[in-house]
């Protein structure tokens, strides 16, 4: 018996299992109801008297190791399934990492800076957050005037010097203050306005600023420019028109449209039958701004332009809400970034 028990000793020390169905047999095979355990607990009733105190300690010894070995070979088990599971199962889908896309209003800020910059505009950035003097006051907007009105300011009630910038028009302002001619330069960011919401007004929105100021510029240098921008921007075949408007910052002042880019000019519901559509406000630089500035009108002369990048980008890629810009609807963002590729 002192034999037999050894040796299933040696044979319990060196099983392994691979799958819980080996353990399974192996636990069976020892402690099953016709199992080893019991069977030599059944012979141990024979073991002569002498014999038996020894017979008893080796035989729980086996009984123990048996339930050892059992227990820690089912741990083990347990242990590589989960890590199966979680980490080493090969036909699980891999997790794409969604990498985003660019949003269109920036396509398109992009695409307007990069216009001009192959005609040597360098670009520039000014605070949200502005004075008085940049967003009016330097721009010749008289102190009482009505047309400060006319953008409808967030001012803030603690400080009527803060305002939101009403135009990026306020970074012509530092950069002509900080500046010397000749200057050509472009001015993308946000523009606040309290307008109430709807598909065609936010209170937010972007506009590219375009400055030009160096001896001799011209009416006509405007034109070329904004023509060659339009051709740029929508088609070899778009037609520009200039017409008269105001603003205190330049004078003379226009407004100028292109000719619709969706049905060619020929008038449809989007130009609402005119053939033509506004996209941006421009003039020739105000010799009190110039001076404001620093800068003498009496030598320099110069232009600038505002262009609504959410107008811009409704007509390249015919969104009809402008809230959709502002929603963070991925459905809608991720659409732009191979659209423009055409
Ligand atoms: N700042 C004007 C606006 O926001 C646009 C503009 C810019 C007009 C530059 C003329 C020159 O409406």
């Amino acid at each position: 018996m002192k034999e037999k028990i050894n040796q299933y000793l040696a044979e319990i020390e060196k099983f392994t299992a691979n799958t819980a169905e080996e353990l399974e047999q192996f636990r069976i095979r020892y402690s099953g109801k016709k199992g080893i355990l019991n069977e030599l607990f059944a012979d141990f009733r024979l073991v002569a008297a002498e014999e038996r105190r020894e017979m008893g300690v080796l035989l729980n010894d086996l009984k123990g190791k048996v339930q050892q070995r059992i227990e820690s070979l089912r741990e083990g088990l347990a242990g590589e399934e989960t890590a199966a599971a979680s980490s080493h199962d090969l036909t699980l889908p891999v997790n794409f990492m969604d990498a985003g896309s660019q949003h269109p209003l920036m396509i398109v800020r992009n695409r307007i800076i990069d216009i001009f910059s192959r005609i040597g505009f360098t670009v520039a950035e000014g605070p949200e957050i502005e004075d008085d003097w940049h967003t009016f006051s330097a721009l010749n907007f008289a102190p009482e005037h009505p047309a400060r009105d006319m953008q409808d300011t967030f001012f803030i009630s603690e400080n009527p010097d803060v305002v939101l910038r009403t135009h990026t028009s306020s970074v012509q302002v530092r950069v002509m203050e900080t500046t010397k001619p000749p200057i050509r330069m472009t001015f993308p960011g946000r523009v606040y306005r309290n307008e109430a919401i709807s598909a065609r007004a936010h209170c937010f929105f972007h506009q590219v600023e375009g400055l030009y100021v160096d001896k001799n510029v011209s009416f006509a240098d405007l034109r070329q420019t904004l023509l060659y921008f339009a051709k740029e921007m929508f088609s070899p075949d778009t037609r520009i028109r200039l017409r008269p408007s105001y603003f205190p910052f330049t004078e003379p002042s226009a407004e100028m449209d292109i000719s619709c880019n969706l049905c060619g000019g020929k008038g449809c519901g989007f130009c609402k039958y005119t053939g033509w559509v506004e996209i941006l406000g421009c003039g020739m630089v105000h010799p009190n701004v110039l001076k404001n500035c620093g800068i003498d009108p009496g030598v320099y002369s110069g232009f600038a332009f505002g262009i609504g990048i959410e107008r811009i980008t409704n007509l390249v890629f015919n969104v009809k809400d402008l809230r959709m810009f502002s929603e963070n609807d991925v459905r809608f963002l991720q659409q732009f970034e191979s659209a423009w590729q055409q």
